[in-house]
């Protein structure tokens, strides 16, 4: 599967004026899912790699409201880099796709939507085990 076609780059639209930007996401809308939770990651340096997991259930949209970080995808078969470093920039993620977010600038802040509660039994933790769901080729 090509992993470009699995992922997509959002790009929302901006009301902003003379007094300052302004974006807004709808569930639903400029994002593809409800949304039933938010989450925000920031104080990660450049050092940290966080995620390291799939999802069988959450789907995610990634947006850097500050800052910029990575994301490292992988499908088992290949990977792929993404750099969020906009404000309009969001990231949709579909199920069952290991991700990797790293190289946060000091002043990153990444927003994170999702479409579940937190369940901690959807997450998917080993590689390994990631590589035998999907059927994945890529080395552990
Ligand atoms: P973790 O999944 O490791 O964060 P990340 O994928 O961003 O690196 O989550 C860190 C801890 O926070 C872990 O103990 C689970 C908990 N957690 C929740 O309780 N609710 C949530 O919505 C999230 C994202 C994490």
């Amino acid at each position: 599967m090509n992993i470009k076609k699995q992922y997509q780059i959002l790009e929302f639209g901006d009301l902003g004026d003379e007094r300052g930007q302004l974006v807004v996401v709808e569930g639903e809308k400029d994002i593809p899912f409800e949304i039933q939770r938010v989450f925000y990651i920031y104080g990660s340096d450049s050092q940290v790699i966080r995620g390291q997991h799939a999802n069988r259930k959450s789907e995610f949209v990634l947006i850097n409201v500050s800052g910029t970080s990575k994301v490292r995808v992988d499908n088992g078969f290949e990977e792929d880099i993404i750099e969020l470093n906009r404000p309009r920039m969001g990231l949709y993620l579909p199920t069952m796709l290991w991700k990797d977010m790293y190289d946060f600038s000091e002043d990153s802040v990444l927003l994170v939507l999702t479409n579940t509660h937190y369940d901690g039994s959807e997450y998917i933790r080993d590689y390994e085990e990631y590589l035998r769901e999907v059927g994945g080729t890529r080395k552990p």
